[in-house]
Order: C-alpha cells, then sequence, then structure tokens
C-alpha cells in the first residue's frame, strides 16, 4: 500500500517536471522565431570608451552601424565624450538597478512579406522628384546653389544625428515633429527612467521632447568637434540614413496658426501676436499678456497672419519663425540627399515603412495621433478672408516646397 502511493507521487511530480521543460523550452524555440539572435556580424570589438553616464554593465552588441560609428569616431574624437547629449532626467537613484535590467535589444524583427511594392515605388518618385527640382533652373530660391561647405553653422540646427542607429532626422515644426522627436530620444536611449532608457514614446512629457538640450543637432558638432566638424558631418551624411516629414505647405501655416495663435500661448503672443495687432489690426496699444487679450477677444486673424509674412518688414527683423519657415531653408534638400521624405498624409503607412527599412520597428511604434488635425479641406475655408493678390504672393514665398516635395498649386484658392 505504501510503496504503490509512493509511486504514483514520484510518477505525478515526474510529469509535472517533464511538462515544464516542455514549456519553457517552446518558449526559446518559440523566441527565436520572431528575432534573430545575434545581428549580422559581431565583427571585431572595438574599444570604444563607454560614456560617462552609462553603467560598465551596457556594452552594447556592436551591430553593423556602431561598428562604422565606432570607426569613425576613433579617428575623429579621440578620448572624447559622449555620442548624446545625456539629460540626467532622474539619474539619481539607478545605479544598481540599472546593471540588472538594461538589457539593449538589438535584435531586427524578421518580415515574411515584403515592403509593399507601391510603398517603395512611392518613395523612389519623392526621392526622383527632389534631385529633378534641384536640377531645374526654373525652381528657384535663395541658397539653391550653395555647396554643403557653405551653409552656416546655425542653419543646421535642424539635422537630429543618432549614432547608434545611424539615422539623421530633420524635423519640420507643424508636421508630426513633436512624435519623431520622442522617436529620436527613444532611439537614443539618453532618457534614463529607473536607470532604464525610456521606451514609450508618448511618456516623454512635452516641454522635454522641445528641449534642445535633449538632442543632439549638427550645429552642435562645432562645439565638440571644431575644424573636423564639417567633415564629420559629411561622413555621417553619406554613412546613414536621413530622413525628412513634410506636409501640405498652405495647410502647414493654418496649422502653425491655430497652434499659436488660436491656443492662448504667451511666448508667441508676445514676440508675434502683439506685432501684427500693432501693424495690421489697428491696435496701437494690444493688451499687454495673452491672457488679457483672450478675455477681451482679441487675438490676430489669420489673415492679419499672412499680412505678416508677406511684409518685407519681418524678415529683415529676423528670419522666419521655423514654425512658418520654409523647409528648404531648414532642411536643405538640394545638399542633403534624403534617403526616405514622408508626408504627413500619408504618415501611418510612411512611419511604418520608415521604422522598418531603419530597423528599430522591433525597438520603438509611431505613436497615432487623436489630435484634432487641421485637415487639407479646410484650405478654401481658411484663406476665404485672405484677398487673392496676397495669396498669390503666400504661394511665390512658399513655391519651392510645394514644387520640391511634390504638392500641386492649389489653383482653386489662387485663381479665383
Ligand atoms: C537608492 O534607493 C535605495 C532604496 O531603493 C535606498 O536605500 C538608497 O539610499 C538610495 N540611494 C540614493 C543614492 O538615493
Ligand atoms: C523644369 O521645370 C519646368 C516647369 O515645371 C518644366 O517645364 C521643365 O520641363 C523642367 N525642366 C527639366 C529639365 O526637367
Ligand atoms: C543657380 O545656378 C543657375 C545656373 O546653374 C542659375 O541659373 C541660377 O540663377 C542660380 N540660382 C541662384 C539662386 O543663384
Ligand atoms: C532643458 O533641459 C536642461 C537640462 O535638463 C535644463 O537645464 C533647461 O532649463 C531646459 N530648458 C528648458 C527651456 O526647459
Ligand atoms: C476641429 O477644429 C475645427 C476648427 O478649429 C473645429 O471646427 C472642429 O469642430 C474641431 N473638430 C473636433 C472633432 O473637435
Amino acid at each position: 500500500m505504501g510503496t504503490s502511493r509512493m509511486f504514483r507521487i514520484f510518477v505525478v511530480l515526474g510529469s509535472a517536471f517533464m511538462i515544464l521543460l516542455i514549456i519553457i523550452y517552446w518558449d526559446d524555440v518559440g523566441a527565436s522565431h520572431l528575432y534573430l539572435h545575434t545581428p549580422v556580424s559581431p565583427g571585431p570589438k572595438i574599444p570604444h570608451p563607454p560614456p560617462p553616464h552609462q553603467q560598465p554593465q551596457t556594452s552594447r552588441t556592436p551591430s553593423f552601424l556602431s561598428d562604422i560609428d565606432a570607426f569613425v569616431n576613433q579617428f575623429l574624437e579621440p578620448g572624447t565624450g559622449e555620442p548624446t547629449d545625456p539629460v540626467p532626467a532622474d539619474t539619481s537613484n539607478q545605479s544598481e538597478k540599472a546593471e540588472e535590467r538594461y538589457i539593449p535589444r538589438r535584435e531586427w524583427k524578421i518580415h515574411l512579406t515584403p515592403v509593399a511594392a507601391e510603398l517603395r515605388e512611392r518613395q523612389e518618385q519623392r526621392r526622383r522628384l527632389l534631385q529633378e527640382m534641384c536640377a531645374n533652373d526654373s525652381v528657384v530660391f535663395p541658397g539653391k546653389n550653395r555647396s554643403f561647405d557653405d551653409i552656416p553653422n546655425k542653419e543646421l540646427d535642424h539635422l537630429i544625428v543618432d549614432d547608434r542607429h545611424g539615422i539623421i532626422y530633420c524635423y519640420v515644426p507643424k508636421v508630426a515633429c513633436s512624435n519623431w522627436k520622442r522617436i529620436m530620444i527613444v532611439l537614443s536611449e539618453s532618457l534614463l527612467r529607473d536607470g532604464v532608457p525610456q521606451r514609450d514614446p508618448l511618456a516623454i512629457p512635452r516641454d522635454l521632447v522641445h528641449n534642445n538640450s535633449m538632442h543632439f543637432t549638427f550645429n552642435k558638432f562645432w562645439k565638440r568637434y571644431g575644424k573636423f566638424a564639417k567633415h564629420l558631418m559629411k561622413v555621417k551624411l553619406k554613412k546613414y540614413t536621413k530622413f525628412i516629414f513634410v506636409r501640405d505647405p498652405f495647410v502647414r501655416l493654418i496649422s502653425a496658426y491655430r497652434n499659436k495663435f488660436e491656443l492662448r500661448n504667451e511666448d508667441f503672443y508676445r514676440r508675434f501676436a502683439q506685432v501684427m495687432l500693432r501693424r495690421y489690426a489697428n491696435q496701437p496699444t494690444p493688451p499687454a499678456s495673452v491672457d488679457e487679450a483672450f478675455g477681451v477677444g482679441i487675438h490676430p486673424s489669420f489673415s492679419n497672419f499672412i499680412q505678416y509674412l508677406l511684409d518685407p518688414q519681418t524678415e529683415k527683423e529676423m528670419p522666419f519663425n521655423e514654425h512658418w519657415r520654409q523647409v528648404y531653408r531648414l532642411c536643405h534638400p538640394c545638399q542633403i540627399q534624403y534617403d526616405f521624405v514622408g508626408h504627413l498624409e500619408t504618415a501611418e503607412d510612411d512611419a511604418e515603412q520608415l521604422l522598418r527599412q531603419l530597423r528599430v520597428d522591433n525597438v520603438v511604434e509611431f505613436p497615432t495621433s487623436h489630435r484634432n488635425l487641421t485637415a487639407s479641406s479646410w484650405e478654401a475655408d481658411w484663406f476665404s478672408t485672405v484677398p487673392v493678390e496676397a495669396r498669390r504672393e503666400l504661394y511665390k514665398l512658399y513655391e519651392p516646397d510645394f514644387r520640391l516635395f511634390g504638392y500641386d498649386r492649389p489653383d482653386s484658392i489662387l485663381n479665383e
């Protein structure tokens, strides 16, 4: 009696153990179907001094691009600092935790289907159009003919570089730029939360997203690399994948107006709205603060905004603010050959294709927006208050952006 009970217990325990083994085994097999465990070639280990904000444990699995980067950096930054500006967001108490939990994910996602042919074709067309327009002498704009070397340092402040993945992003305000900046922060792994790089783009607070110290831009190269800066930039421009997102130029202006002047924004009120009210709205002494102005229902109209853009005085005082500055001035599309040109109008497909092309779709997803986006169909309504003459002048101001990026001339609002 006793021995047979012992035997049964033994059998039950043994079976449970076997089942456990099988479960663990299947988990492993399942995972290896989804991810490649080792990137292409481990390659020779190139000594790369770990940036001070990283823990010693976090040595990266060398990937193809970080090999190149380490190689280039060896020559160009002997002994100098970190690849990105770290922001010590909450680095106070992280040391032990970071060593345990920070496991860099470098595996590439395996896709069973190729990128749809029409998406690849669309990219091909957009890139070809850019080349054609840059070569076509009927498209004229200031700075078009200069070489990359002649672009002043301060005009390179919109190019964000990510050395880890070999990516350069030129951000255009009012074209999903907050979300792409968030993605660049996630990819740079420079923002730590509890000692672990922040992985969720939407968890990054807004003020941090737009804080320049979060982003390593080309104009910061001078400080760091001195006279090698331009050379290093050109190396990176050649090796890295460069992308840009654009949208219909007029719709971008409507979006800028809604965002900066229809909402209470003290900074923009003081810097721009007061000027517009004084000059174009018969308000010699506009209210002192945005709250006062909204309190009495005063804000510059869309037509005032367009007047401001067309006024030669505006550019004399200072270059256009980045929210309405032309894309060709922000991103130098004739000097930089963008590998990927996204359109806001096709943002979701483009984002998916781009993240896949950059091989980071295992790390980050493009956040879908639920905000009340400015729609192209409102264009006619918005411009109905703007005199036709002004519309045509405005088109001339933004014509290079229309043509470079393949947006049709808005005939319906220009030919009235
Ligand atoms: C870090 O947190 C632990 C508890 O989680 C605490 O005991 C320790 O004092 C903290 N260290 C610092 C430097 O704040
Ligand atoms: C340049 O653009 C003009 C106007 O759009 C067009 O008529 C012309 O064919 C283009 N030239 C070349 C060489 O593509
Ligand atoms: C650029 O060069 C072309 C000739 O190659 C010339 O026709 C055009 O006027 C130049 N544009 C500017 C802005 O200097
Ligand atoms: C940007 O971040 C830096 C460092 O975290 C901070 O010192 C600075 O005040 C921030 N700037 C703005 C405008 O928030
Ligand atoms: C979006 O904004 C427009 C104009 O600002 C407004 O007319 C429209 O009702 C808004 N739509 C929603 C769904 O909030």
